[in-house]
């Protein structure tokens, strides 16, 4: 695990939009694993400039995103499907049939979360998943308790989770009770990861996450048995680390 605790928000997404970058120049062909929520924002917002001032080509480039709420199509404004066209797809020259994102209305669960395994294994796999993080260390929709060995599957949300992303509802009583979700395994079985958490309010879960002990009642503990990650961190999430941790790992100022 690589540690990079950025000064700000923007210096949290500036470093994560260039390992996107550095991705797709070393592999116009990469297959990218997205989140979606307030976090990855600021990494979306510099890699449509990145697009647009030194012309850097999705035209190659294939997407799976982690999650969607169930019951939600895509033309819905507070659907996953959505958030990505209007944060991301809309502004590159991503093919749209190199867009993909579990569907959130589809009838058969099970057959939804295997057809979708099917894709990412056709595709020859996630080369680079991009993570957030939820207060209570979910990644995707991923909730404590968690089977390690899951993979893209139904999930019952969580109440912590149904509040925190009630911002984005009128209430809390809007926001979906179900999702669907790539599991722990698909996100542990891609070849690079980052996960990306701003606020001191996820400065617990980024806790749990990089020192943590390795449990299932918090599902991004197991990113420290991948072979390959980055946390980078705004000052604010990375409070609760001690500092110790800070001299090991790598630490960038903004
Ligand atoms: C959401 C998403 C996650 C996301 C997390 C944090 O519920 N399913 O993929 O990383 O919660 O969201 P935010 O970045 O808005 O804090």
């Amino acid at each position: 695990m690589r540690l990079v605790i950025t000064d700000s928000y923007e210096q949290m997404g500036l470093e994560a939009a260039n390992i996107v970058a550095g991705q797709i120049y070393l592999k116009p062909g990469s297959v990218l694993g997205l989140a979606t929520g307030s976090t990855p924002v600021s990494m979306y917002e510099r890699l449509v400039a990145v697009h647009r001032t030194v012309g850097l080509d999705f035209s190659e480039v294939t997407t799976f995103n982690l999650d969607e709420y169930i019951g939600m199509s895509p033309e819905n404004p507070q659907s996953y499907h959505y958030f990505m066209q209007e944060n991301f797809f809309r502004h590159i020259n991503i093919k749209p049939e190199n867009v993909f994102l579990p569907d959130g209305m589809a009838e058969d669960m099970i057959a939804e979360g295997q057809r979708y395994e099917k894709l990412i294994a056709d595709k020859g796999g996630v080369d680079l998943q991009v993570l957030g993080i939820g207060q209570n260390a979910h990644i995707g929709f991923n909730e404590p308790d968690v089977k390690f060995a899951a993979t893209t599957h139904k999930v019952e949300l969580d109440e912590e989770t149904i509040q925190a992303n009630s911002r984005f509802f009128r209430d809390a009583s809007e926001v979906p009770r179900y999702a669907i979700s790539m599991g722990i395994k698909t996100i542990m079985m891609a070849e690079h990861v980052i996960l990306l958490a701003n606020g001191k309010n996820k400065a617990k879960a980024v806790y749990q996450a990089v020192c943590g002990d390795v449990t299932p009642e918090a599902p991004a503990s197991i990113l420290q048995l991948h072979r390959d990650v980055a946390v980078i961190v705004d000052k604010e999430a990375a409070e609760l680390l001690p500092s110790s941790i800070h001299g090991v790992y790598i630490s960038r100022k903004g």
